[in-house]
């Protein structure tokens, strides 16, 4: 029997690609240069998977093509706001994500965001490299205190419940959160957590905001002037989610007037273009969406998607079918 043909979008770890050589008739990006729409459409034509990111923009129009032999999207990334699953329905696609195995490394690099912006250590890293310290002083770039602090989380999914555990067992902070979907008692137990009955009642309690919501559609914006009005004026943002959760020209002015202290940014609603008034602020923290990149994290994202497509392929249903 002939090997499926399956078509990458971008470079994967080695250790992947390497695997997807053996058991697939693999076309990879050996390049990295983002594929265009012609060339997305071309893979929809000819490959029976296409194995996009979360940057490749997989549209209505990428998959509106005649005699399309794609049966299947596996996506490498968690989140799938990038592609459009009524179109991927219509057009009968399977499309699979890569959950769990990146929730930990994702919630450090939360974590790492709020200590950064808190502790304000960008800054201090880069007055030591220009050279301009000059020396220790009892009032040389004071931050803000985390332990004991109050957290509040937006979405109270896996890779929250991560930043919760890290933040309660370890700095000893108290846990809030919004989830219209919300897990078990259990759960909520677990990490001494209170349930809010809104965002905007989180917004009001907490000393830090951490954003774990899906981007697109209704939380487009969530986070906008109004929102950020809401915050403590000694408070911190941490976006690790989607970037257009976070309204930016809205998070720039609350930023220069003083309506919330800082933010910790990893992602931004123009990827990978980032709004030049936040370039220049020294209360922001900006990371160009690290969450899953170790080299664990995204070794197991890969063969993830491989699995999905063993799955597929052999006539099984794949673990992280999301449509
Ligand atoms: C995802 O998987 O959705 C992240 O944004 C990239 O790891």
């Amino acid at each position: 029997m002939s090997k499926p043909k399956v078509i990458v979008t971008r470079r994967w770890p080695d250790a992947v690609e390497n695997y997807m050589k053996e058991i697939f008739d693999v076309q990879l990006n050996i390049d990295d240069v983002p594929m265009n729409i012609e060339q997305l459409q071309e893979a929809f034509r000819t490959a029976d998977a296409v194995c996009p990111t979360v940057s490749d923009k997989i549209s209505a129009d990428v998959m509106d093509v005649d005699n399309m032999r794609a049966k299947i999207i596996g996506n490498f990334g968690v989140g799938f706001n990038h592609i459009d699953l009524d179109a991927a329905k219509a057009k009968g696609l399977v499309v699979t994500n890569t959950p769990e195995v990146l929730t930990d490394c994702t919630a450090d690099l939360a974590m790492t965001l709020l200590l950064m912006t808190a502790r304000r250590t960008g800054e201090g890293e880069r007055h030591v490299r220009n050279k301009e310290w000059t020396g220790w002083r009892p009032t040389h770039m004071m931050g803000t205190k985390v332990t004991g602090k109050k957290l509040g989380l937006i979405g109270f999914g896996r890779i929250a419940q991560a930043m919760a555990h890290k933040a309660h067992f370890g700095f000893g902070m108290k846990i809030y959160f919004y989830d219209p979907y919300p897990p078990s008692e259990e759960v909520i137990n677990r990490f001494g957590a209170t349930q809010c009955d809104s965002v905007e009642e989180v917004l009001g309690l907490v000393d830090f905001v951490s954003l774990h919501c899906p981007g697109g559609g209704s939380n487009t914006n969530l986070m906008n002037a109004e929102r950020l009005g809401m915050m403590k004026e000694s408070a911190i943002l941490v976006n690790t989610a989607r970037g257009d959760v976070v309204d930016e020209p809205a998070l720039v002015e609350a930023l220069k007037s003083g309506v919330i202290k800082g933010a910790g940014l990893d992602v931004f609603a123009n990827e990978p273009q980032v709004t030049e008034d936040l370039l220049t602020m020294d209360n922001v923290v900006l990371l160009p969406h690290l969450g899953s990149a170790t080299t664990e994290t995204r070794n197991a994202m890969g063969m993830r998607v491989v699995e999905n497509l063993k799955a597929f392929f052999s006539g099984e249903p794949p673990k992280d079918r999301v449509v």
